[in-house]
């Protein structure tokens, strides 16, 4: 298959030296994109900035911003038979980049701050995709509930949701834990190394793709 994995955050400039940004570390998405690989897919890799070394034999394509990283998925989803949505993209981002660095001055600074596109949730209808559409679903509280209520909002046909609020697993952690939801059930996956659970999904994704091939 050929395999679009978006991971890592993305950074939302606010002046020449400031953005907004978020915890993820871009290792799911990549540990999704070496497994995808491995398993003789053809990769390409829309990332963030993150400090991982890109994996062997994936295509690359490094984006900073949500506008950008929402261009690039436009471009390429077209030739896709799979794409993994394991990037925390910005919701929202400064409405202005202030061309000099931001000066201090009162006692307090508003930010005025706008909406960037939702990327997952324009592939099926915006963008016409097709294939096996897989999101991620980064939760405090209500994992299932809301991980479900994502699936059906971007016509996923599965959402891999885990709960940032656990120590030790999740953001920025060699680890994870997730819940697999799915059209008609849901699968909890016990806590694992995520190169060991990437593997795991990547057959559970083949899995939709033949299904959805044969259907
Ligand atoms: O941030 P949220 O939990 O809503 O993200 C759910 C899914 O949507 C993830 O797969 C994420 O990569 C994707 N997403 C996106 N574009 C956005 C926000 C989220 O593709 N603007």
């Amino acid at each position: 298959m050929r395999v679009l994995v978006t991971a890592g955050p993305t950074r939302e400039a606010l002046d020449p030296v400031r953005y907004l940004t978020n915890r993820s570390s871009g290792k799911m998405g990549y540990a999704m994109a070496a497994a995808f690989a491995e398993a003789g897919h053809r990769v390409l890799l829309v990332s963030g900035p993150t400090v991982l070394d890109v994996p062997d034999g994936v295509d690359f394509l490094p984006i900073e911003t949500a506008e950008e990283m929402f261009e690039a998925v436009k471009r390429h989803i077209g030739r896709m038979d799979a794409a993994v949505f394991a990037a925390a993209v910005a919701d929202y981002r400064p409405a202005a980049v202030s061309e000099h660095k931001i000066k201090k001055s009162g006692e307090t600074l508003t930010l005025e701050l706008v909406k960037t596109p939702d990327i997952l949730g324009s592939v099926r209808g915006d963008f016409g995709f097709t294939g096996t559409l897989v999101g991620f679903a980064a939760e405090t509280q209500d994992l299932a509930t809301n991980a479900r209520i994502k699936l059906q909002k971007k016509g996923c046909d599965l959402v891999i949701a885990n709960d940032v609020s656990k120590p030790g697993i999740g953001f920025d952690s060699d680890r994870n834990e997730v819940l697999l939801v799915f059209p008609e059930h849901t699968e909890a996956l016990p806590e694992d190394e995520k190169h060991h659970l990437a593997p795991r999904l990547v057959r559970e994704i083949e899995r939709l793709a033949a299904e959805r091939a044969g259907s």
